[in-house]
């Protein structure tokens, strides 16, 4: 620190000295494994708890070790309280949710307090739409812990000489997590606040959306285009405009007379519907969501206690009081007749909430929520950046009840620290600039390391025309984030694949058919989120948590843990050290291509990539290529997950994996193919095994699982 800095610093921490209360904790112990959890003096459990972070209320396992040094201050001023945590030289900050800017997250703040945010542009992009009181630290020799400040009430957090969160609402508890790596920080955080739910596949598969594409014949327009322009996609979105003015559950009548049809049409067709729902319910007698709403006396009160009215797209509405478990259960009861349209999935927006003329695009923070059930009432501070999550919640609760044999597939714009245990998120309404394109990359990974492993952006740019060229660039790396839907407002060009000309038709083709014949190995990838919370999209430093250089790395990204992508724009680019190979997925060669990202895999690895398909419903893993990229031991090794695709049989074994190993001898290469747990009868298999080497590349015909042996070319 020079010594204008250091001497700021001091007058900062003279300044909370002499205007705070320090409330040290009075409480620390372990609740696990070196995770230990911390409570200041002035702790109010009543203020804070349930944790809605948590999966469960966290068991006291015994007193923290006496060689534990990383202990926070807890500080109160009147106005605000305070955990602070030192920051040793050469640690390297992460997480903090979805932000804007570097991967990095040293030297920065952000506003935990969710907002509705067009193009970014509110509090310079410091305040989004989600909430994630949580930090990873990397220190130099790749030892790495994780901070949890467990509330919900609006806070901030800086990072730069210390790691502080400073909340509005009462003290707060503190748990830290200490570990060998930060992926074994990540998982364990994911052991406290949740997993993903295993996915259905056709979720993994390109989306196409528009604000708004109608009437329904439109939508069968753009469905068909993908069919005839031969360019695979599994999802067509309905945003509001096909609602009867705006009415939540209610469809327009003139443009969308027929939704059951327009599912259907769908489902022919191999393509799925996801369908809109935000919170706000039109404020009208004679709608029946609002008149049932109000007879239940379902919604958030004002501070005078009264029904709390605000405008939002149907113009003045009242907003569901999910802090109430009656509440949810009503909510979720309205999704039966809804999904039983043929819905497949569920996309609840503006929930932070989003209201048109208040504080901050919100409800005041003085608005009143009953809670019920088990979460005591309080003021919109303490509930604002759950009010998403709790909606989300409810939703899923009732989708699953709606179709109890499919998983629920939902995508909501506002979260908190643990709402990826409901549905997936986006990162809301960039705009179509080299700038946001470049950003998502940092945005998914950081909202990644904060349990939320399926997300990702607006492919394409929300706001603002997107020109061929951005079009063509950030298809061909979007196509690599968990979540990959192409979005655009009302207004904007048209952003369908084939509107841009032909060379850009083709770039996002080839680029959309790389991710399905990846889809093996991405479903692969998501089941292990959902079952060790291992995200699907790292940062590159996870490749080699010592090499310092790599800390910083956020123009290519890892998906998984053996594939490394490097998208066209990127120039010069950090990669690990090691023999990374790039790899032809569909015949396209990167090298030479103007957009095409380089995608190189991990040597020692092996990865089973599948056939070419329409949409996931003809996905099939009968016939499968393994991509072998040997050690300098001539071995790789790789696996694949197995399962029925939808549905929750594979909860009750119904499920495979396969690991593959491979050894080399005398120049040929020989696979084992092992089926290795469960029980679901995969197909008999035929597998061409493709061994990538530094300059040459040996493809087998078709074998059988007994056979997987192939020459090396030389
Ligand atoms: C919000 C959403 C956007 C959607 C629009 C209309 O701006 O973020 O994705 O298209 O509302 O519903």
């Amino acid at each position: 620190m020079n010594k204008l800095k250091l001497s700021l610093f001091m007058l900062f921490v003279a300044t909370i000295a002499s205007a705070s209360t320090k409330c040290d904790p009075i409480r620390s112990k372990f609740i696990g494994d070196q995770i230990a959890i911390f409570y200041p003096s002035n702790f109010d459990p009543a203020a804070n708890l349930p944790s809605l972070a948590f999966v469960k209320e966290p068991v006291e396992t015994g007193d923290i070790s006496k060689d534990w040094n990383f202990t926070p201050s807890f500080y109160a001023t009147g106005k605000e309280t305070y955990a602070t945590f030192p920051v040793e030289k050469g640690i390297s900050l992460y997480g903090t949710g979805e932000v804007t800017g570097s991967l990095l997250r040293n030297g920065k703040s952000i506003e935990l307090w969710n907002t509705d945010t067009p193009g970014y542009q509110r509090v310079n992009g410091n305040r989004l739409y989600h909430s994630h009181p949580w930090v990873l630290g990397v220190r130099e020799d790749g030892t790495a812990f994780g901070i949890i400040a467990d509330n919900t009430w609006k806070q901030k957090l800086i990072l730069n000489d210390s790691i502080r969160f400073i909340s509005e609402g009462p003290a707060f508890r503190v748990v830290v997590i200490e570990r060998k790596t930060p992926q074994e920080v990540v998982m364990a955080l994911t052991d406290l606040v949740g997993k993903i739910n295993l996915p259905p596949l056709w979720s993994l598969g390109y989306q196409q959306c528009r604000w708004s594409y109608e009437p329904d014949s439109r939508a069968k327009e753009v469905a068909e285009g993908f069919i005839s322009h031969k360019i695979p996609c599994d999802v067509i979105w309905f945003d509001i405009d096909y609602m009867d003015s705006f009415r939540i559950f209610t469809f327009d009548k003139t443009k969308f007379p027929d939704p059951r049809g327009m599912n259907n049409y769908l489902h022919d067709r191999g393509m799925r519907s996801v369908w809109m729902i935000d919170p706000g319910v039109k404020l009208e007698k004679g709608y029946s969501v609002y008149d049932e709403g109000k007879k239940q006396d379902n919604w958030v009160k004002d501070a005078f206690r009264k029904d709390f009215v605000g405008p939002v797209w149907p113009g003045n509405c009242v907003f569901p009081d999910f802090t109430g478990r009656k509440t949810r259960e009503w909510w979720s009861g309205l999704y039966k007749n809804f999904m039983a349209t043929g819905i497949d999935g569920v996309w609840n927006d503006m929930n932070e909430p989003s209201v048109f003329n208040g504080p901050d695009g919100t409800m005041p923070t003085n608005n009143w929520h009953r809670g019920g059930g088990d979460l005591p009432a309080g003021p919109h501070l303490r509930y604002h950046n759950v009010y998403g999550m709790l909606m989300v919640q409810a939703t899923m609760e009732g989708i699953l009840k709606a179709n109890p044999d499919k998983r629920p597939f939902i995508l909501s714009r506002s979260g908190f620290l643990g709402s990826h245990r409901y549905g997936a998120t986006w990162t809301g309404d960039n705009l179509a600039i080299v700038e946001h394109m470049k950003m998502s990359i940092p945005m998914s990974i950081n909202l990644s390391l904060s349990g939320q492993a399926f997300n990702g952006p607006d492919i394409g740019g929300f706001g603002q025309n997107t020109s061929p060229e951005l079009f063509a660039q950030w298809m061909s790396m979007g196509i690599f984030f968990p979540f990959t839907r192409g979005h655009a407002c009302k207004g904007t060009n048209n952003k369908e694949p084939w509107n841009f000309g032909p060379v850009v038709e083709k770039a996002c083709q080839t680029a959309i058919n790389r991710r399905y014949r990846l889809m093996p190995y991405i479903y692969t990838l998501f089941h292990e989120a959902a079952t060790t919370g291992m995200p699907v999209m790292r940062p590159t430093f996870f490749a080699d948590i010592k090499d310092l250089n790599l800390r910083p790395v956020d123009d290519n990204f890892l998906l998984g843990s053996d594939l490394l992508i490097i998208p066209k724009w990127a120039k010069n680019s950090l990669i690990p050290k090691g023999n990374w190979r790039v790899i032809s997925i569909n015949g396209e060669e990167s090298k030479n291509d103007e957009y095409q990202a380089d995608v190189l895999q991990r040597e020692g690895t092996i990865i089973p990539v599948g056939n070419l398909i329409q949409s996931t419903a003809k996905y099939s893993t009968d016939s499968l290529t393994l991509f072998v990229s040997l050690d300098t031991n001539g071995k790789a090794e790789g696996s694949l997950y197995e399962d029925a695709n939808d549905g929750f049989e594979y909860t009750k074994g119904e499920y495979c994996i396969w690991t593959f190993n491979a050894d080399t001898e005398d120049n040929i290469v020989s696979v084992v193919a092992k089926q290795l747990k469960g029980k679901f009868k995969s197909k008999p298999k035929l597998f061409k095994i493709k061994v990538i080497e530094n300059n040459n590349v040996t493809e087998s015909s078709w074998l059988r699982p007994n056979q997987l042996k192939v020459r090396l070319i030389n």
